[in-house]
């Protein structure tokens, strides 16, 4: 008797086991199921059943998608190989938004160049339809060459950018001293691959030469584990913290002291433009949350 209840117990637990294993699957990163492509006449397609994501821009169309999902904090990474040869005038964006005139946004965008010159990857932080705080790189790798993880952790203190792991930029949260932070609005991810050869190129000197078109971008191994938003409550508040599967410890994470040096690295050698020290720029004094030393 006790013997065959063991059984039927241990048989219950591999049927779950085996349950979760199958929900794991299903719930790995398919771009069938978690985005939509929104725009760009069939230049935008899904790939290798789900893996894969192009994006393509020739001269009369870019392409563009957006997540299903609505996200209020996350961790969230996607792997991106951008256009590759020359890209001069092409902008490949890749963000996260809230709507309306007060919107919330945190910005990748990569601006394209000759073949052999540096792409720019490019920053920014809004918040309450307030932007202006771009920070600009280069990168220490080709990104035409190969697929590299760019990330966004963002939770209630503070948003890091990442390349391959490596943090390049923190914006905190300075709402002590006054500056409004994005933590009421939940966003979607949005990407695209545009025509921008007025200003992407050395200020718009370079412009797009459309004999090399078309443009492609290319997208894989999206996964976030982040707070999806639905009718107005969030998938975090049901998870128990002590839970491993869906471990939140994201939720609070700060940088540590080797996640600070290495961001010291990026910023001494490949950053290229910081408007916390654009004075010109800002002649009645730079904003606030630039004197917070940690912010910039
Ligand atoms: C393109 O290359 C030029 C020359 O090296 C450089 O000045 C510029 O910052 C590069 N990137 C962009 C997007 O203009």
């Amino acid at each position: 008797m006790a013997s065959s209840h063991g059984f039927f117990l241990k048989s219950l637990f591999c049927f779950l086991v085996l349950i979760s294993l199958a929900i794991a699957t299903v719930s790995a990163s398919s771009f069938n199921q978690d985005f939509d492509i929104t725009w760009g006449d069939g230049r935008a397609k899904i790939l290798n059943n789900g893996d894969l994501l192009t994006l393509s821009l020739d001269k009369a169309s870019g392409s563009g998608f957006q997540s299903r999902h609505e996200y209020l904090f996350g961790k969230i990474d996607m792997q991106l190989k951008l256009v590759a040869g020359n890209s001069a005038g092409t902008v490949t964006a890749y963000y996260l938004s809230s709507q309306g005139p007060t919107h919330d946004e945190i910005d990748f965008e990569f601006l394209g160049n000759l073949s052999g010159d540096p792409y720019i990857l490019h920053t920014n932080v809004f918040s309450q339809g307030k932007g202006n705080r771009e920070q600009q790189f280069y990168l220490w790798f080709d990104p035409t060459a190969d697929f590299h993880t760019y990330s966004i952790l963002w939770n209630p203190q503070r948003i890091i950018f990442s390349v391959d792991g490596i943090p390049i930029r923190e914006f905190k949260n300075s709402e002590s001293i006054g500056v409004p932070f994005p933590k009421n609005q939940a966003m979607r991810i949005y990407s695209s691959l545009w025509n921008a050869d007025d200003w992407a190129t050395r200020g718009g000197l370079v412009k797009t030469d459309w004999t090399k078109a078309p443009f492609t971008a290319s997208y894989r191994n999206f996964n976030a584990n982040a707070c999806i938003m639905s009718s107005g409550s969030s998938s975090c508040d049901s998870k128990s913290p002590t839970s491993t599967t869906d471990n939140l410890q994201w939720l609070s994470q700060e940088l540590d002291s080797a996640g600070q040096e290495r961001m010291k690295w990026v910023q001494n050698n490949y950053m290229i433009y910081n408007y916390c020290t654009d004075t010109k720029r800002f002649p009645q004094g730079l904003p606030p949350e630039c004197s917070d030393t940690n912010t910039s």
